[in-house]
């Protein structure tokens, strides 16, 4: 692992960006709990995230863990393409108690209703939000040119989302913004475009929505960093 360039931990292997991530995520998490006893997490689905989870399942302090979701798609709790399958299968598992856990409900048939629903059991503010980061530039279900990414409700349903499948719901710009710390966790080539443009000085969270999390602690492997800005 070198040493962060600002905000930017870059690792060699993937092995080391877990480790290194799920370091980090855990001293954030503890952070949290000395700070007011509880940390409300947020977490990303994707193969990203994936790779962080099992390093993080048997060292985060459950019993002062709330989870959330920064999104989630239409589909089955039991289906491999959702978020809280995967956190369940390869993070907290029987870890934490039913109270602890908040799902966010995106196979509710009523999206509009489901949105509200989850925003009424929103902390004030997020302690920390794991987010990933998509090749296109989109983070959470939030992406390029999204009408979303002027949304003032603090959830909201996805009906078009180009990364399959269609309809979600997602964490909005304003409860990303308002989160006391973020991580972005990001591997591979085909992620060095975003990334760049993620972090370059100029550039619009509408282009890029991931630039929402330009001060987040960004961890990432040497194929996904090599279009790093010079000067950055
Ligand atoms: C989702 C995620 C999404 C994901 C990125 C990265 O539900 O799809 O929340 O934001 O984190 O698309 O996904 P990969 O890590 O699989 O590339």
């Amino acid at each position: 692992m070198t040493a962060p360039v600002g905000n930017v931990y870059i690792a060699e292997t993937t092995d080391e960006f877990a480790i290194a991530a799920a370091h980090w995520i855990v001293l954030s998490v503890q952070r949290a709990v000395m700070a007011h006893g509880v940390c409300h997490l947020g977490l990303s689905g994707g193969s990203t995230p994936a790779l962080v989870f099992p390093r993080l399942a048997d060292v985060l302090p459950w019993p002062h863990l709330h989870l959330y979701w920064v999104d989630e798609r239409a589909v089955p709790t039991d289906a491999p393409e959702s978020n809280y399958y995967l956190a369940h299968r390869l993070l907290f598992d029987d870890r934490v108690g039913e109270a602890q856990v908040h799902r966010m409900p995106a196979d509710a048939p009523d999206l509009e209703a489901a949105a509200a629903q989850y925003a009424a059991l929103l902390p004030t503010r997020f302690d920390l939000l794991l987010l990933g980061l998509g090749e296109d530039g989109h983070t959470a279900s939030l992406f390029p040119e999204s009408p979303l990414l002027g949304e003032t409700r603090l959830v909201a349903p996805v009906y078009d989302s180009p990364k399959p499948p269609a309809r979600r719901l997602t964490l909005t710009p304003c409860v990303i913004a308002a989160a006391h710390e973020l991580c972005m966790l990001a591997t591979g080539a085909g992620k060095a475009d975003a990334v760049a443009r993620a972090l370059a000085p100029d550039g619009t969270v509408v282009d890029c929505p991931a630039r929402l999390a330009r001060h987040a602690a960004w961890f990432i492997d040497r194929a996904a960093a090599v279009q790093m800005p010079e000067d950055y």
